[in-house]
């Protein structure tokens, strides 16, 4: 089964609440909300506010995907806002274990991200601890950026990796991913897609489009 997880960040957020209607309605299985502070990556987005004020209004689970320098001090904020899963950048934290504990800990889900230029056997020591394996197939930052042409190969080693070690392990794309990159991420072993510009920005409407990505099959 692939899981469809819409960027808000693509969204107009005039409309966010209806927005996120439409896609629950065409089938998203979760709400993916990207955290920017303007060092970790070169633009600022989103807080806690925003999982606050969506909390209310969605029974689909809100993932976080935290690209900032310090997620730690954040971890509670989004939490208690109503996060299920917070989403962490390998590249920023010298031994994630503890941060890992914390988030199961609490009863949520947690994800390990890797930026394009890391390699894919460094998530090797957490597979087993971990729900979510996420592979940017962008640099992170922007929205509406090109499928990087490096990233089926990636995804696929990524996918041998969990297979070995953990298959519970969610194997999530981000960035770039269309009708055309979709199919290519689930064929080397993608199993959860998210998709802000090909979703929130298609002019098809943002539940058909959520409805034609979750019917790509490899
Ligand atoms: C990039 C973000 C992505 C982004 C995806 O920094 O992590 O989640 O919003 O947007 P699209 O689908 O437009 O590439
Ligand atoms: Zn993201």
């Amino acid at each position: 089964m692939i899981s469809i997880a819409p960027s808000i960040l693509a969204a107009d957020f005039s409309k966010l609440g209806e927005l996120v209607h439409q896609v629950d309605l065409g089938g998203a299985n979760r709400i993916h909300v990207d955290v920017m502070d303007g060092h970790f990556v070169p633009n600022l987005s989103m807080g806690p506010v925003v999982v606050k004020g969506l909390r209310p209004i969605t029974k689909l689970p809100l993932e976080v995907h935290l690209m900032v320098d310090n997620p730690s001090r954040f971890v509670d904020s989004f939490l208690q806002a109503g996060a299920d899963t917070l989403i962490v950048h390998f590249e920023v934290v010298s031994d994630p274990l503890p941060l890992i504990q914390e988030i199961r800990g609490r009863g949520r889900k947690v994800g390990l991200a890797i930026n394009p230029g890391t390699s894919v056997d460094v998530l090797k020591d957490y597979i087993t601890d971990i729900d979510l394996a996420l592979c940017m197939t962008v640099w992170p930052g922007f929205g509406g950026q090109s499928f990087l042409p490096e990233s089926p190969e990636r995804i696929q080693k990524l996918r041998e990796l969990i297979e070995k070690l953990n298959p519970r392990c969610e194997l999530e794309v981000d960035g770039g991913v269309d009708l055309q990159t979709a199919p290519v991420c689930v064929r080397h072993g993608a199993d959860v897609l998210v998709a802000g510009t090909a979703i929130f920005g298609s002019p098809k409407g943002p539940k058909l489009a959520t409805e034609q990505l979750g019917r790509i099959r490899a």
